[in-house]
């Protein structure tokens, strides 16, 4: 008999724990008029030591098959409701001990975790959690930390189907070891744990919901999903130019999904494109800037915008997954906008030859009625590196408006889009290359060269860019 049995038998059937047990109308033979005599023919309390007495007088009165019967009937008394203590060594200590994720990480990619929930004995991991708010002690089935580890994503594709398995283990163990631990007495009674010494997540609130991975894909949708008209055209899954450059470069190609910025972030996340250890040097970033010999060329340059959301995108990831944020103040802060992508184009002609190939920024302002002045935030945005031998200067722009205003749900709603009016668009050349030096710098009035009202519907669609004489800029 091992260790585990050897407990059950001494705790369970030789205890004197209090067990409810249904009267059984079952015909046990000759045995059945002592047993309903015993229970009184209805649900009653019997204490399991005096099933086990009475058990044993029957063994030796009735040594036959009936007595048998009752033998395993009083067994299954305990295979029914063991001891609490035992089902917590049984199925909560192994998650404890396991090297493996918990489900939790589905979503939560750092700081949560089910393990920091349980402690190594079983009294402690039950009051912590009971302190916590995570137990029901009266309905322990409606436990929140039940409903902590049945929260699951609508996809149960790929990875997901693993996790469900084990969210599956994680939710009978948790079930099965909170119906007998809540029906404890010795548990229920005892005193609460001093605050240090209770189990949970160690990081401040601010870090679990920074570490959450729907914050990962509203900060992709902001960054990388917003510039993806920079790759668009040859890498977005199904598009013609796709197609054929699938055709010469396989599937690898169409990192761009077709399904949306969810299933392009879940694909990145397990490709090999991104590199945790050295952020900077995925592949994500270094096929784009030609520093690997890129297929669609240099399509980045150090500092531009693409490339800043794109860094900012994979360095927060890196440090998130890592779990190297300790506290609120280390976050990256947000800058408050909202950023839409857009196939919409603008082109500047007759550049001076002095710009050379440098780096140009476009910020388009829309005009505010009520205060009758071009406004400060730009509606839009974009840079890129001129053309110098042709003397011009085009690309999307993107663009933005404070997260969460009315502008924002409009665009995020209907689709991005500006409407015919006319605008101002100032323009900032990089000639010093400050960015290359520090990719998060930003252009400013060093790097200003003028600005120009500009009248347009801004369709979409590269055939239809909005054109614009450089020779017009006023400083
Ligand atoms: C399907 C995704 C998903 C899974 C899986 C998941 N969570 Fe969460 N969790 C969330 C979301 C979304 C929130 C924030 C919304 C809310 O407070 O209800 C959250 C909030 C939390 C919070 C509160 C932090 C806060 O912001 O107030 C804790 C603690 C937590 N989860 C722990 C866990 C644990 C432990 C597990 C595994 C047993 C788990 N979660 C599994 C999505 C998930
Ligand atoms: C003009 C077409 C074109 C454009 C635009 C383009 N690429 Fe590519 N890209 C390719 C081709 C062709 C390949 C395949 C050959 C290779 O690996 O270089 C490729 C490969 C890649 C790969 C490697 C994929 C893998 O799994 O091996 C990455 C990453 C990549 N591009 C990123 C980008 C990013 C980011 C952008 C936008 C900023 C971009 N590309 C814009 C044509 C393009």
């Amino acid at each position: 008999m091992n260790g585990a049995e050897n407990s059950i038998l001494t705790r369970g059937i030789c205890g004197s724990k209090e067990t409810r047990w249904g009267a059984s109308t079952r015909n046990i033979g000759s045995g059945a008029g002592k047993w309903k005599q015993f229970t009184g023919g209805r649900a009653s309390v019997v204490t399991i030591s005096s099933c086990v007495r009475w058990c044993a007088r029957m063994s030796i009165k009735y040594a036959h098959v009936a007595a048998i019967a009752m033998v395993v009937a009083c067994r299954l008394v305990t295979a029914a409701e063991p001891a609490a203590e035992d089902v917590f060594a049984r199925r909560i200590l192994p998650i404890f001990n396991s090297p493996n994720p918990s489900s939790c990480t589905q979503c939560h990619l750092a700081g949560v975790d089910l393990k920091q929930y349980i402690r190594p004995s079983e009294e402690a991991t039950f009051v912590s959690l009971r302190e916590q708010g995570l137990v029901d002690i009266e309905r322990p089935e409606n436990s929140k930390i039940l409903k902590l580890i049945n929260m699951r994503e609508a996809n149960q594709a790929g990875a997901a189907l693993i996790q469900e398995k084990t969210r599956q283990a994680e939710y009978a163990a948790f079930a099965e070891w909170l119906k007998v631990a809540a029906a404890d007495p010795k548990l229920r009674e005892v005193a609460p744990p001093a605050p240090e010494r209770r189990p949970g997540p160690e990081r401040p609130l601010e870090i679990i919901r920074h570490a959450r991975k729907d914050r990962l894909l509203e900060s992709f949708e902001n960054n990388i999903w917003a510039m993806r008209f920079r790759c668009m055209g040859c890498h977005v899954e199904g598009s013609e130019s796709n197609d054929k450059l699938r055709q010469k470069h396989g599937d690898r190609v169409a990192w761009i999904k077709s399904t949306g910025p969810q299933a392009t972030m879940e694909y990145l996340l397990a490709s090999r494109l991104i590199d945790v250890q050295h952020p900077e040097r995925s592949l994500l970033l270094l096929k784009p800037l030609n520093e690997v010999k890129h297929g669609g060329g240099k399509k980045f340059i150090v500092g531009d915008q693409g490339y800043q959301a794109f860094r900012g995108w994979l360095d927060d990831y890196a440090m998130t997954v890592a779990d190297r944020y300790s506290d609120a103040a280390s976050l990256p802060k947000p800058d408050g906008l909202e950023r839409f992508g857009t196939d919409v184009w603008i082109k500047l002609s007759n550049l001076p030859a002095e710009w050379g190939d440098s780096l140009l920024q476009a910020d388009i302002h829309a005009w505010a009625p009520q205060r009758n002045e071009w406004d400060t935030q730009p509606i839009a945005s974009t840079d890129r590196a001129v053309w110098g031998k042709g003397r011009q200067w085009q690309h999307t722009l993107t663009l933005s408006a404070p997260a969460d205003s009315a502008q924002a749900k409009t665009w995020r709603t209907s689709g991005p889009s500006l409407p015919a009016d006319r605008y101002l668009m100032r323009v900032y050349v990089d000639r010093a290359g400050r960015k290359a030096r520090d990719w998060q710098a930003r252009l400013g009035q060093e790097d200003y060269v003028g600005q120009v009202e500009v009248q347009s519907a801004w369709p979409a669609g590269y055939g239809k860019m909005t054109i614009v004489d450089a020779d017009r800029l006023e400083k």
